[in-house]
């Protein structure tokens, strides 16, 4: 990615990291997050042409507190810092920074002092925009003086006086409300404001010149090599597979595991979006036999997830094994997955659960790895699916589980079990599509609860499992909230549901957000 004109984040532990990298992209100027441990001396020979420093929730005067290189202020190189940044920012540059009265959080009105390069045009916007000053702040420090001779206040809101500020000698400005998230209605004015107007970016950053960058990389890294590629069926690895077909056409060979846990359709999908479209070779391995038979009477979902990760592997060496003269094993891995980031605060994150992924192989098998989306996010992904001309229910397939219908299925699987859950997956997902909703719902699911019921049909007494319908909104699955559904949609669920498929007597509707819920149910 070093041929592109690029910003650096500094992650300084903030939820929203990735979104300023997100944006920014956006925006047409490519971004990388790193640690706040870099230096000038990296950023310089790395010859990024701006630095936005994130917000934290730390607090900059607390012992320990993550900090940047403090040259980093005073060396020219253009910085934004946001909120934690901001005050990071002030106290270098001889600002003090305390706890404030309040604790800001939500909504707040910008009172522009001066518009400066940085919020140009946002006066403009207010002709057409009532809402055009309003920002998304959350902080409880803040900056409370600033020397008046080194820096210039552009805009003020009315509990906090520096709500952006300038520098007037170095070229550092901060912003106490957060320019990335969509509730600060010009946030996104702002950023592009600091990367052409400050950093002098030119945006060179689009799709369709990172298709052909990527597929020059792929033949240059394969050449006439053979190249196998894990299709899950999801956009990551259909988008990894169409365009390495696109690199290197006839050199690659697809191998889908069907692992019996997968949802209904998704084999036939896959076949039909790769068979004839792409100039890759599609092996689908039938091996649901071997998976349900080494889960009989497991329930424990460790232990689930142990074996499928487990066998997966066998299968998938076992086929790979097949493909003559291979030497390279394409995987989707995304950015969000290589980030060099280290957390701003605490240890190790705990293990919330086992995830599954190829990455696995025996070290016998030794595959050169081919990562083409090792730089994109997941919306970059799709938009690079589009462009590759994969069918829009592939680009735009929610994010399903490896380890697949195993995961909703509680308790014991069995082929029954998993017959009707796959029978109300179905009803669930067509009923959001059929709403409109696929896109901005980040998945939506059934889950098996092993907990039988009394209901009553016609005059008939039945005794049955209770289906549980899980919909989350979500930006990076990391955080999740359960999606408002209208109740007519949920009543269609339901009734579909218990009128289609024969073993589901009680719908019920998972209301839990994540933390302290996770999405999946194990
Ligand atoms: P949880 O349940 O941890 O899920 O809140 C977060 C996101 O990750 C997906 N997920 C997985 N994806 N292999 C995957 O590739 C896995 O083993 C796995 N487990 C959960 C889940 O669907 C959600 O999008």
């Amino acid at each position: 990615m070093a041929a592109h004109e690029h910003v650096v984040i500094l992650d300084m532990g903030s939820q929203y990291t990735q979104l300023i990298a997100r944006r920014t992209r956006e925006l047409g100027v490519f971004s990388e997050i790193l640690s706040h441990k870099v230096t000038v001396d990296e950023l310089m020979a790395r010859g990024c042409k701006g630095v936005i420093v994130s917000g934290g929730p730390a607090s900059v005067y607390a012992e320990g507190a993550p900090t940047v290189d403090p040259n980093l202020f005073t060396s020219g190189i253009p910085v934004l810092g946001i909120c934690y940044g901001m005050q990071l920012g002030s106290s270098v540059l001889g600002g003090k920074v305390e706890k404030g009265k309040v604790r800001e959080f939500g909504h707040a009105e910008l009172e522009i002092r001066r518009e400066d390069v940085l919020l140009a045009g946002i006066s403009r916007e207010l002709a057409e925009k009532p809402d055009a000053t309003r920002v998304w702040m959350s902080h409880g420090d803040k900056v409370t003086s600033l020397p008046a001779k080194e820096f210039e206040v552009l805009a003020t809101t009315p509990d906090c006086e520096f709500a952006a500020v300038k520098h007037r000698k170095h070229p550092f400005f901060g912003v106490q409300f957060h320019p990335e998230v969509k509730h600060s209605i010009n946030g996104l004015l702002v950023l592009k404001n600091f990367l052409f107007n400050v950093c002098r970016c030119a945006g060179d950053w689009q799709m369709s010149s990172f298709i052909e960058e990527q597929c020059d990389r792929i033949r240059k890294q394969v050449g006439t090599g053979h190249v196998i590629c894990g299709l899950s069926g999801g956009v990551d690895s259909s988008v990894v597979a169409a365009l390495i077909s696109r690199a290197v056409p006839g050199q690659v060979t697809c191998i889908m595991v069907d692992n019996g846990l997968l949802r209904s359709g998704e084999v036939e999908e896959v076949r039909k979006a790769f068979e004839g479209h792409f100039n890759v070779k599609l092996v689908v391995a039938d091996a649901a036999q071997r998976f349900l038979g080494k889960l009989t009477g497991v329930t424990d979902p460790d232990e689930k997830r142990k074996i499928i990760g487990e066998v997966f592997i066998r299968v998938f060496e076992e086929e790979a094994r097949k493909v003559k003269n291979a030497a390279f094993l394409a995987q989707g891995t995304l950015y969000p997955d290589v980030i060099e980031s280290v957390a701003a605060h605490g240890g190790p994150t705990a293990m919330i659960k086992r995830h599954h992924n190829v990455g696995g192989l025996p070290a016998d098998m030794k595959f050169e790895l081919v990562e083409p989306l090792r730089f994109l996010f997941k919306d970059e992904v799709r938009e690079v699916g589009k462009e590759l001309g994969l069918p829009d229910a592939l680009v735009w397939r929610q994010p399903f589980p490896g380890p697949g219908l195993a995961v909703r299925c509680l308790g014991e699987i069995t082929e029954d079990r998993l017959f009707i859950l796959r029978k109300a997956d179905l009803i669930v997902r067509e009923e959001v599509d059929k709403a409109g909703l696929n896109r901005r719902i980040w998945q939506a699911f059934a889950v098996l609860l092993p907990v039988k019921s009394i209901g009553v049909m016609g005059d008939e007494r039945t005794h049955e499992f209770t289906c549980a319908i899980r919909a989350v909104e979500s930006v990076d699955g990391m955080t999740a909230d359960w999606a408002r559904l209208d109740y007519d949609l949920l009543r269609k669920m339901s009734n579909r549901i218990i009128n289609e498929v024969r073993g589901f007597n009680r719908v019920v509707y998972d209301i839990s957000s994540k933390p302290p819920a996770t999405i999946e149910w194990e």
